[in-house]
């Protein structure tokens, strides 16, 4: 399909009932759908995992829903950016056919006593799934909620959330979903800051400390590169280019196949940080 796509009309519905009717249509005609989940507050990240599905299926849709059972009582929900219009503009510049972007009460209709998909306690008790209690319990229910909704072949997601991919990986190996989960890579800004919709909320010199973690991590690759490779060793030279005024929520080396914490630093460790700067939270990886 390629960028031939790009700049066609593009169609927002907003209503499970519409979703499925399209869906229907585009099967009805062989055609194959990707899927690409996303908060909106769409950035260059969120475009090249636009692209990507746009290159691998006939029809892409891209889901807007700023999810509230993935937030907790004191996160941003609230203040979460949203700007459905520009959105709609970059879904329909990368090439996407169909945006859905439903209210809270299309998709949960009945706000109590609602069923829940609870990924594995092991996933979960480790980064983000730490501090963020329940938040993986939000974010897979969306996720397969979505995935009925739309029965999508592929779906796209970001190893910038890395523990959120793997932890989408296993729901549909142990769900038996039948979705080709495609992993895209972390797209970063000309400073190296890792593309998030939640970047907005910095002002200018907040950004400059923000710099920092991906910095820390860049160094941490070249500390590996130069040979070095024991955890302590690495930290005690990288953890200086954090900026004094971040707080540090983690940082972690764990084997990605295992998910395993681990002292050496080898191929497949995925390093992950979680930090705040005046309480925004930002997180960031980098894999060996
Ligand atoms: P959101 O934060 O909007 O991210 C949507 C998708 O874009 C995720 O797969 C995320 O990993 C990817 N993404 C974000 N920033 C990226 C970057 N800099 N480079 C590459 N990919 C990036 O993640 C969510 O929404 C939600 O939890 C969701 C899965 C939609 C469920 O509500």
């Amino acid at each position: 399909m390629g960028s031939s796509q790009a700049n066609k009309d593009i169609v927002v519905l907003n209503t499970i009932k519409q979703i499925r009717k399209q869906v229907k249509d585009l099967k009805s005609n062989n055609k194959t759908i990707g899927l690409v989940p996303t908060m909106g507050a769409l950035h260059d990240g969120h475009a090249s995992l636009i692209k990507k599905a746009v290159q691998e299926c006939d029809e892409v849709i891209v889901s807007i829903f700023v999810n509230p059972t993935q937030f907790g009582p004191n996160e941003d929900l609230d203040k979460y950016p949203r700007q459905l219009k520009q959105d709609v503009e970059i879904c329909k510049a990368n090439g996407a056919g169909l945006v859905f972007t439903p209210s809270s009460n299309e998709i949960y209709p009945e706000d109590k006593h609602l069923t829940y998909v609870v990924p594995s306690e092991y996933y979960q008790s480790k980064l983000c799934g730490l501090t963020r209690k329940g938040h993986f319990n939000g974010v897979a229910t969306i996720v397969l909620k979505l995935f009925n909704i739309v029965a999508p072949d592929q779906a796209f997601f970001g190893l910038k959330d890395a523990q959120q991919l793997i932890i989408i990986k296993k729901m549909c190996r142990d769900l038996d979903v039948p979705v080709k989960i495609v992993e895209c890579p972390i797209v970063r800004d000309n400073d190296g800051l890792a593309l998030s919709s939640r970047n907005a909320y910095l002002t200018q010199a907040e950004r400059a400390k923000a710099i920092t973690i991906n910095k820390l991590l860049f160094k941490i690759q070249e500390l590996y590169n130069n040979g070095l490779k024991n955890k302590e060793k690495i930290l005690n030279t990288a953890l200086k280019i954090l900026d004094a005024d971040i707080e540090l929520e983690y940082l972690e080396f764990l084997n990605l196949d295992s998910f395993k914490e681990t002292n050496l630093l080898e191929k497949n460790t995925l390093i992950a940080i979680a930090a705040k700067i005046n309480n925004i939270r930002l997180i960031d990886n980098i894999v060996i």
